[in-house]
């Protein structure tokens, strides 16, 4: 069954119980493609669970989940493996393979495909490009910094040019200039690859990048971000705040800030 046709990604009354806890509550929500939705909550509200919903990995007790427009609610493992193909998913704390290389881990995908060895340097070296990380291709997991680890797993992520990503608080323990790097790798994703997301965060500043920001190319063609086209970031930056299980917020950046909610306000410092 086909529905909801127009959306990378839609939640329609999704029920996820964990005896004798329920966790969402009736949850809907939709990313129309092209859109980063940022998935904010406190901890254990049920953000990572949502995403390993969308995977898959998790079936909901009621509800759709749809992929595509495609109804995957009741997909057998086989159907969901052609799904996750499709989807990029960047995890908590970057989760690489400590005894593989940069380049074997970012190629993990296409060895395990049986892609030859010329082929993989080439896609390998491509995506670390994108992440401006290319001369770390040798080096082992160990020698990164906490921001490489973190760029390397959204190289591999990219590996298949997935037209949905999945970001699991890609900057949890980072500098704010290394956080602000990863949200920009979101930003040209978002922009200029016309990527849908979920981006799931605790932090106000990850926000504001992504919704007051925009990437674009300047004549000379490099990637540049914006501040000044900020109506055209808060079009494609939409927020979905869970609480209790429940949907308390759904707009863009504007109407968050805005927002009279205390709990919100408090949840987002914003006083
Ligand atoms: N497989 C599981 N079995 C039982 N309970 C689980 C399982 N996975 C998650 N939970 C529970 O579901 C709740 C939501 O977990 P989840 O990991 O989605 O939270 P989160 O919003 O991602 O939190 P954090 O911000 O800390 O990462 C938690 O109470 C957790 O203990
Ligand atoms: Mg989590």
């Amino acid at each position: 069954m086909t529905d909801a046709s127009r959306n990378a990604i839609e939640f329609k009354d999704v029920v996820l119980t964990f005896e004798p806890q329920t966790i969402l509550d009736g949850v809907s929500f939709a990313v129309r493609p092209g859109e980063t939705k940022i998935l904010m909550g406190g901890s254990g509200t049920g953000k990572s669970t949502t995403l390993k919903l969308v995977l898959g990995l998790l079936k909901p007790t009621a509800g759709q989940v749809f992929v595509d427009g495609e109804d995957v609610t009741d997909y057998k493992e086989s159907k969901m493996i052609e799904v996750r193909q499709r989807i990029g998913m960047i995890f908590q704390e970057g989760a690489l393979f400590d005894s593989l290389s940069v380049y074997e881990n970012v190629g993990y995908r296409l060895f395990e495909r049986g892609a030859d060895g010329d082929e993989v340097e080439e896609t390998v070296r491509r995506m670390l490009r994108f992440v401006n990380l290319e001369e770390a291709i040798n080096k082992m997991p160990s020698e990164l910094s906490g921001g490489m680890r973190r760029r390397v797993g959204i190289a591999r992520a990219l590996v298949g040019s997935p037209k949905i990503i999945l970001y699991d608080e890609p900057t949890a323990g980072l500098d704010p200039p290394t956080a602000r790097t990863i949200c920009e790798l979101a930003l040209k994703l978002r922009d200029l690859e016309g990527v849908s997301s979920i981006f799931v965060t605790h932090r106000i500043q990850d926000a504001v990048v992504l919704a007051e920001n925009h990437a674009t190319i300047d004549d000379e063609g490099n990637v540049v971000i914006v501040r000044n086209r900020k109506e055209e970031a808060h079009a494609n930056t939409k927020f979905v705040m869970l609480r209790k299980g429940k949907v308390i917020f759904e707009g863009n950046g504007e109407e968050l800030w805005g927002s009279r909610d205390p709990y919100i306000r408090n949840f987002l410092e914003l006083e």
